[in-house]
Parts: C-alpha cells; structure tokens; sequence
C-alpha cells in the first residue's frame, strides 16, 4: 500500500491574504488541487490523504471533489508533525499496517512535484525506510547558534536544500511519533529529524529546482513563471 499525506493543515502567515496559501489560484486552478492532481495522475498512490484544519474541512472537501475522487480530508494538528500523525492515526484505525506500507507526505503547497520525483520516493522509502527529497545548495550556508556570529560554514558540496516529498515505512513513523512528548512534536520541524533521533538515516532522492515551496508573495510570481514556461515547451504534467 502506497499512501500519500497532503498536508495542508497551516495558516501562511508569511504569504498573508485572506485565504491560506493552499487555497490560492494559480493560474486557475487551487495550489492544493495542482498538488493532489500531481499524486492522482501519477497512477501510483493507492489512497490520498488531505489534512487541513478544522476551519477549512468543508471549503477544502468542495474543492478537491470537484476534481479528484476518493480523497480522504483528516483535519489537521497545531503544527505540521501534529497534522502529519493525524494522518497516520486515520489510517491505522482504518487497516493493519504491514512492512510494505509507505506514505508519501508532501507540503500541498509544492504544486510542482513530478512523477519521477514520486516514484523515487516510493523506492527509497521501500528501499530504506525512510527519505527525503532534495536538492544540492546553491547558496554556501553558514552556521550560527546566536544568530549573530558565524560558528561554521560547512562544505557547500556536502549541503543540501530540503523539499518534499518525504517518504516513510508507516509502521516505523507511526511507532516514533508514539513514543514522543508533545514538546518534541515542536521541536523537531522535520519528520526526518524524528527518524535521525531514532538512530535511522533517511536517503536522499533527488528534487527538481521547480519543486519551489510558496512561502512569500513572491513565490507566487515564480509559480506564474513556471507553469508559463512549462506551457510554452509543452511539458507540462498538471495542466
Ligand atoms: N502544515 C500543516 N499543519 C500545520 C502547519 C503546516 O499541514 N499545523 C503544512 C502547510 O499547510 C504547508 C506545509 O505544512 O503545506 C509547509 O509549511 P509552511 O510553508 O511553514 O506553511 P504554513 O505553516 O502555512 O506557513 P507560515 O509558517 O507562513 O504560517
């Protein structure tokens, strides 16, 4: 069973406006729809899962029937770990998890994922129990723990740049996250970080510089571009 999370349970206060930024048009079209269509289309994901918050369930449910069939909508946490295990706690209530089970769990609002991204997910996470997606840095990163200082500034070749999807066997990541505290659900922002202080090493799958996360206004504007650019060479998988 290859499961995808679709998480969508945040606010975008840094991108402001008067709806979440998944809710968004881009170019016609809804950011979460672009992504859950992404999954959809792939031909390799046995059950899609949407988490949004509690505010948003039925707006979210509107849009994404409209299109998709089959969606299941989990309402989401406090933070993105709490609305990730939400999902793990709906589909363990609804089946018994094997080894083979695999969830894919993406930021809805990276409307550019690929098939090939999706596929590579699937096998590492199959492979190795755990990955995530990325791509090399291109900016040299600096340390700094009081964020006045440099501390270090580590090999730009050995850095890089997180995306999603992240992938996992289901059992493991369903077992992790109950055995932590609420505060560690805070702390570590990336579900990676959970499997790394359980002594594991995620994989890397390689991403794509498109694979772009909306975050400010301004993403907006490269999104246009994107899908633009996409159109113009007749590329494009999520019309
Ligand atoms: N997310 C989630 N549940 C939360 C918080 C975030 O599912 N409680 C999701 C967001 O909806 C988004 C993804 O995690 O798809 C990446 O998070 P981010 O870009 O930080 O989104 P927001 O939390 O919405 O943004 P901001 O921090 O600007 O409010």
């Amino acid at each position: 069973m290859v499961c995808a999370a679709i998480l969508a349970g945040g606010m975008g206060l840094r991108m402001g406006g008067e709806i979440p930024k998944q809710f968004i048009m881009l170019a016609g079209k809804p950011v979460i729809l672009r992504s859950i269509e992404a999954f959809a289309n792939s031909g390799k994901i046995d059950k899609i899962y949407a988490a949004v918050s509690k505010e948003y369930e039925k707006y979210a449910a509107e849009i994404i029937n409209q299109s998709v069939t089959g969606v299941e909508i989990v309402v989401g946490g406090k933070n993105r770990n709490e609305t990730l295990y939400n999902v793990l706690k709906k589909i363990s209530a609804e089946r018994e998890i094997t080894e083979e089970d695999v969830i894919l769990t993406h930021d809805a609002v990276r409307p550019f994922i690929t098939d090939e991204i999706i596929e590579s997910n699937i096998n590492a996470a199959r492979r190795f129990g755990a990955c995530s997606t990325v791509i090399p840095a291109t900016d040299t990163i600096f340390e700094s723990r009081d964020g006045e200082f440099i501390d270090t500034i580590p090999p730009r070749s050995e850095m890089f740049q997180g995306q999603t999807p992240q992938s996992f066997r289901i059992a493991d990541l369903t077992e992790f996250y109950d055995n932590m505290s609420g505060d560690e659900f805070e702390i570590y922002t990336d579900a990676c970080t959970v499997f790394i202080k359980n002594g594991k090493k995620p994989a890397m799958v390689m991403g794509s510089r498109d694979n772009i996360k909306l975050t400010y206004p301004e993403d907006l504007e490269k999104a246009e571009g994107i899908i633009a650019r996409q159109n113009a060479k007749g590329e494009r998988i999520n019309p």
